[in-house]
């Protein structure tokens, strides 16, 4: 077996027989795409590679055999490699990923030119309608030149599709390679948020007590994070309202930040929410607001009271300014015997049309255990690894 399928489907099988022709052209950025091209594999994708002459200069064709177990195709043969994979024929690719793009070859596709055989797959496949991604990468004199932009925009309106790349100094980077392989199950993926507009809050808060110090709760962020991933890969347009929490976020997930219930409902302020068709409800929310000290409460005392009042409950403004919008909340308890009538009370309460229960299992862990409450009244237990349980929870608002 060749040391390529040993990797097929490591990390999952999101991409499992989809067919992909990855096109590298000569920008330094090339060096990457030995592990783009085994990233992709490890989601279960098939590569096909494709070289220009200025990228095989780069790096040699033998490193991208290596990393794929195709051959790359250089030079076009009589097997019309252009056509099989991505012309008008009965099994054409999944897609035409272009990475590292250089401003030379967004050039020419743009004006449909092709001489070469990364140039001539992207002109058949605009042509035959075959997906197409370029991933830009070059100095930041070539990629703010007008007529470099002018020919992404001609390029955006044939249907290719671009990722920006992270400008950093006097360079238009290669973005990361999960960024490229997320982007690319996106494209290729099921597709099923298409144009939803969905808004996750998630993470803990983190009320201050005096100058330095927090009444917080033990929420790790994940769920959120793995729910912006999901609805990420399936389409949609997501945002994540993220608060005082420790999972990373993903460079390609949009997020504002939140640490008191307060930033919380300035973040609602001004029709924030209005454009969003759906939104989750993760966060552990502080359901008391310590009374801040200033300064530092001395260290010392026998005894410390910290007085503390009922916080304002999010969900209630939540409800009032979007009443047309799916809204899905979590409630945890401590017992598991407890959690469907308590899950049940807050989605009768605040007008929920879904519901998501769990105990305090969950907290700050990879798995979890839920209950999905629907407006009907149908329920379910489910368990599993967060990210697995992130899909279940879309589903609700698909
Ligand atoms: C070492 C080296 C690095 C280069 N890096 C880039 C780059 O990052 N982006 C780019 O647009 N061009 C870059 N170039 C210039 C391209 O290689 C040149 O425009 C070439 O004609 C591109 O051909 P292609 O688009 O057919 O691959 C680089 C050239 C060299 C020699």
């Amino acid at each position: 077996m060749h040391p390529a399928e040993e990797l097929r489907g490591k990390k999952n099988n999101k991409l499992f027989h989809k067919r992909i022709v990855l096109g590298v052209t000569g920008s330094i950025a090339a060096v990457e795409s030995i592990k783009l091209a085994r990233e992709l594999i490890r989601h279960g994708a098939t590569v096909y590679p494709v070289m220009t002459p200025a990228a095989t200069r780069i790096i040699h064709p033998d490193a991208l055999e290596f990393a794929t177990s195709y051959k790359p195709v250089i030079q076009l043969t009589g097997q019309t490699e252009h056509v099989s994979w991505c012309g008008l024929v009965q099994d054409p690719v999944d897609l035409l990923l272009i990475s590292p793009c250089t401003a030379n070859t967004i050039s020419k596709i743009a004006r449909g030119i092709d001489d070469t055989p990364v140039t001539t797959c992207a002109t058949t496949a605009i042509g035959s309608k075959v997906p197409i991604l370029l991933v830009p990468a070059m100095h930041l004199s070539m990629y703010d030149h007008r007529i470099v932009q002018k020919n992404i925009d001609i390029c955006k309106d044939h249907g290719v599709l671009f990722i920006d790349p992270f400008i950093s100094g006097n360079k238009a980077k290669l973005p990361q390679v999960d960024e490229i392989v997320e982007t690319v199950i996106r494209t290729v993926g099921k597709r099923d948020l298409l144009n939803k507009r969905i808004l996750i809050i998630g993470g803990a808060t983190a009320e201050p007590i005096d100058d330095i110090r927090l009444l917080t709760n033990r929420s790790s962020g994940k769920t959120a994070v793995f729910l912006g991933v999901n609805a990420f890969e399936r389409g949609a347009d997501v945002e994540l309202w993220y608060g005082y929490a420790t999972e990373p976020v993903p460079s390609y997930i949009p997020y504002k930040r939140f640490e008191t219930v307060a930033d919380l409902l300035k973040l609602m302020k001004n029709n924030s929410v209005k454009h969003f068709d759906s939104i989750i409800v993760c966060a552990a929310i502080a359901n008391y607001i310590p009374k801040k000290q200033r300064g530092k409460i001395p260290s010392g005392k026998e005894k410390l009271f910290i007085e503390c009042a009922q916080a304002p409950t999010i969900l209630e403004t939540l409800r009032s300014r979007v009443p047309h919008a799916t809204i899905i909340a979590f409630k945890t308890e401590e017992k598991k015997i407890n959690v469907k009538r308590k899950t049940q009370q807050l989605l009768t309460k605040h007008h929920l049309n879904g519901a998501v229960g769990n105990t305090l299992a969950g907290f700050g862990a990879k798995d979890n255990e839920i209950l999905i409450l629907t407006k009907k009244g149908k329920s379910t237990w489910k368990k599993g690894k967060k990210e697995e349980l992130a899909s279940v929870i879309l589903d609700m608002i698909k």
